[in-house]
């Protein structure tokens, strides 16, 4: 059996050839994503809006996140980017697989796992675009501010991180770690 994930004494955890350290719990991320959750129900309210979940990195907090909603029209559709390789995002992003629904006249809210780059973001939004939404809002479980590489507006942040790489809670390394409760920060040696 290939060994992919180890625990030791200190709660760090490892994934193939990288170390991790628990670095959010999972009891902060619930708290930051109702607070989200909370100014989307208060800003949103009377609309229909459709949440946008990004796969594969935004399908946890987005399960989390929609069941927060209160508002009534409410609803929730799926779209597929891929843009890092790795712990390093390509700059390349590609839109693996496509939207279905009509958004023309409609709020649209993404729903992101993180935006490092923005690059991803900003693709999004202009593809988006061209489908005439009434609006386009995003909302992203974590920022990380220092890496932002293009100008590209985030409406609802849950949680400002440093550039570090960081799995868990959807996120991945490689595909791996996207089941961890909490999420976790690489260990540089
Ligand atoms: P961006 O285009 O550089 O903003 O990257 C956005 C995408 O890269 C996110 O939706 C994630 O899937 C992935 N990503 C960015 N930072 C991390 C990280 O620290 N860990 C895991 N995936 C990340
Ligand atoms: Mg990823």
């Amino acid at each position: 059996m290939p060994k992919f994930i180890t625990f030791d004494v200190m709660d760090t955890i490892q994934l193939k050839d990288l170390s991790f350290k628990p670095y959010i719990s999972s009891a902060e991320i619930a708290t930051a994503v109702k607070n989200v959750a909370a100014r989307i129900n208060e800003d949103l309210a009377g609309k229909n809006p459709l949440f946008l979940c990004v796969l594969n990195g935004a399908f946890v907090f987005a399960a989390d996140l929609f069941r927060e909603i209160t508002i009534p029209g409410a609803e929730i559709a799926f779209i597929r980017m891929k843009s890092y390789i790795g712990t390093q995002s390509s700059g390349e992003v590609q839109l693996v697989s496509g939207l279905t629904e009509d958004i023309s006249g409609r709020t649209v809210v993404i729903v992101e796992d993180i935006v490092d780059s923005g690059f991803t973001l900003k693709q999004l939004k202009s593809i988006l675009q061209e489908c005439n939404p009434a609006e386009i809002k995003v909302a992203t479980l974590l920022f990380k501010p220092e890496s932002l590489k293009c100008d590209v507006t985030i409406d609802y942040v849950a949680l400002d991180i440093p550039p570090a790489f960081i799995v868990g809670y959807g996120l991945d390394y490689d595909e791996l770690g996207r089941n961890l409760k909490d999420i976790y920060s690489v260990v540089q040696d």
